[in-house]
């Protein structure tokens, strides 16, 4: 298999709810005028707590510094992986189950703190540029790594393994297990030709700029029993659209233009974190990631600036559920 370490230097930035009017210029043109900006990856994700922004420093330029803006320090590298055809694995699960064992076990292993970005089309595991030797060395051994340099690939060399590796004896740190939250609400993940995004703009602008009701912002603070969870997130990536909504805001668009896979299916939510994450600790996403994949349950993963999201299909979120649950009273594997 093939890893790819994508062209893109990207920030995570968060929008506080309330500082979303100040931005609401540079979004729109990060969003619908493609052609008057350079930014080739840019992701926007609402969650209760603020709106998470994922984007490359062309993009980044866009927006101007604020108190409404936190900016996360460090300059991220999206990797992908690309399996090269030979249906090898077994399985039929999609999402982070398919990169649990070869990618995002081994770069916790090393104390990688990863931040994950999965989308209709692939899954993005964001590491930060300072680690890449770590990761590289990490991986190396698993998949042929390339490095994407103005449009071409570029394979890495072998690296010094024994410099950068920890050492194996180590003892595992125990991880953090985090408190999860599950909302009632069905999930979508879909997709659109970019070329009809003009046709579902209204309806875009609508739900992304204008949503929360007076009401909803008051009890919005997170801790609460939320029952529904509001959550939405549009990502355009090397002209590549992905969305993923819940069925209410699903039925605001035209049925026609938007498409999923197969027949429609619908996913539930884990929320991970009872509070703030922070972007220094690892092992988050494959506490989550690798019991899915012993199990072969598909899931998509969403890091956002405060939690994680992991959607799992809904007729598996009662054994997920367990799953956790059996993870909270042992966790020691
Ligand atoms: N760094 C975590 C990990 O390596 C995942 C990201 C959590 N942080 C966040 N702000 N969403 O597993």
């Amino acid at each position: 298999m093939d890893l790819h370490i994508l062209d893109h230097r990207l920030r995570v930035i968060s929008i506080s709810k309330s500082g979303l009017v100040n931005f609401t210029h540079p979004l729109i043109k990060l969003i619908f005028l493609r052609n008057r900006t350079r930014c080739k990856f840019f992701s926007l994700t609402e969650t209760p707590e603020n709106y998470t922004v994922v984007l490359d420093e062309e993009g980044f330029k866009e927006l101007q510094p604020s108190e409404h803006l936190q900016v996360e320090n460090s300059i991220w590298l999206p990797l992908n992986v690309v399996s090269n055809g030979n249906a090898s694995s077994s399985s039929q699960a999609v999402g982070v189950t398919k990169i649990a064992k070869s990618v995002i076990a081994p770069l916790a292993q090393q104390h990688v703190s990863v931040f994950m970005l999965s989308t209709y089309q692939t899954d993005f595991i964001l590491v930060r540029e300072k680690d890449l030797s770590v990761v590289i060395s990490s991986l190396e051994e698993e998949f042929n790594i390339y490095r994407e340099v103005g449009g071409e690939s570029v394979p890495v060399l072998c690296q010094d393994v024994s410099s950068c590796l920890q050492k194996n004896g180590k003892e595992a740190i125990q991880p953090t297990v985090h408190p999860v939250l599950i909302p009632q609400n069905q999930f979508c993940v879909m997709s659109l030709d970019p070329d009809t995004l003009p046709s579902i703009a209204t309806t875009l602008i609508d739900v992304l700029f204008y949503s929360s009701s007076p009401k909803e912002d008051a009890q919005s603070s997170p801790g609460q029993d939320l029952d529904c969870i509001k959550f939405f997130s549009f990502s355009l990536i090397d002209g590549y659209i992905s969305l993923v909504m819940d069925t209410e805001a699903q039925r605001q668009f035209p049925a026609d233009l938007l498409f999923t896979s197969s027949s429609g299916e619908l996913w539930r939510m884990v929320r991970i974190g009872g509070h703030p994450l922070g972007f220094d600790e690892c092992g988050i996403v494959a506490q989550i990631s690798q019991p899915l994949a012993e199990s072969d349950i598909s899931a998509y993963y969403i890091s956002t600036f405060s939690f994680d999201h992991a959607l799992v299909p809904e007729e598996d979120i009662v054994s997920v559920t367990d799953m956790l649950q059996h993870q909270r009273k042992e966790p020691a594997t």
